[in-house]
């Protein structure tokens, strides 16, 4: 992350701005604190993450969910990749990422010639979405891809694809809690999640934090686990998903409080076991 990108950050604790103090190297943070600028938190980087949670806030969930993905060895990815397309009868990752990229509407953004176009990542884990969308991002598009995950293992893993500190340019990675994300009021043009809802202490806390940080016009898209209710599953086939998926629970959507002013809501069933929910932010509030 460079200095500059610390002025969309906000302060997880009161939403305060935060000012860098620490080690750059080519002016990208390195080691050092972000200091709220109402005088309250200080907030550590080591190593290039700025780490944006507050650990006593975490929920029992939350912290369970964090230690099983420190300690996922690497081929846990790999395996669900050749596995759920097998159990799906096929094109699982692509439906995923293609569903992902079309509800996305990347092909509206056009950026304003001042602000860089940003897109968040809520769970980014080894991201794995990142080559997939800065192919879909339109040429000559200043964008800038930014990521949370609560999973340090994942995040370095993630930085690491493109070797040492290259995400000032690939994404720009935090370590933050999804239920107060540490950034300021509508800052990215699209914000999206795949894959962990159900894990989420509160999953309407945070749709709810995702549309807050989503600028006016912009859009929110998550893709969450569902077996298909319409299509009956062969019990071996339930039981390996669910064994495969560590057992996540799903959150039907008359559970989630949608966001109060969220427009143009898509509720979609994009394969199996996948739903897709997206929703606008109006332009005009
Ligand atoms: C199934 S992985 C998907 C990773 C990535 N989005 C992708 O599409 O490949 C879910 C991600 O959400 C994060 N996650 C899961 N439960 C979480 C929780 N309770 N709090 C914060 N992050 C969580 C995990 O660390 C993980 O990186």
């Amino acid at each position: 992350m460079r200095i500059a990108d610390t002025r969309i950050l906000a302060c997880p604790r009161t939403g305060a701005p935060l000012h860098w103090d620490g080690t750059n190297l080519e002016l990208h943070l390195v080691d050092g604190e972000l200091r709220a600028a109402d005088g309250g938190a200080v907030w550590p980087v080591v190593d290039g993450l700025p780490r944006l949670f507050d650990e006593a806030r975490l929920k029992g969930t939350d912290r369970l969910m964090r230690h099983i993905h420190d300690r996922l060895p690497r081929a846990h990815r790999p395996l669900l990749r050749v596995a759920l397309p097998l159990l799906q009868g096929g094109g699982t990752e692509r439906v995923l990422r293609e569903a992902l990229l079309e509800h996305l509407r990347l092909g509206r953004l056009a950026g304003d010639g001042t602000t860089p176009t940003r897109l968040l990542e809520v769970g980014i884990g080894a991201g794995d979405n990142v080559p997939v969308l800065r192919a879909a991002l339109p040429g000559g598009l200043r964008a800038e891809l930014w990521g949370t995950d609560l999973s340090e293992t994942l995040l370095r893993r993630c930085a690491g694809r493109w070797g040492h500190n290259p995400l000032a340019e690939q994404a720009r990675l935090v370590l933050a809690d999804p239920h107060y994300l540490p950034f300021a009021d509508g800052v990215f043009d699209r914000v999206f999640h795949v894959g962990g809802l159900g894990r989420f202490d509160d999953p309407s806390r945070v749709l709810a934090e995702m549309f807050r940080v989503v600028r006016p016009g912009g859009r929110v898209v998550i893709v969450g686990k569902r077996v298909d209710p319409r299509e009956p599953q062969a019990p071996m086939f339930e039981a390996a998903y669910r064994l495969l998926t560590l057992h996540e629970p799903e959150v039907p959507l008359d559970t989630l409080t949608l966001p109060d002013g969220a427009v143009d809501v898509i509720d979609e069933q994009v394969s199996r076991f996948f739903f897709l929910l997206g929703l606008g932010r109006p332009a005009v509030e």
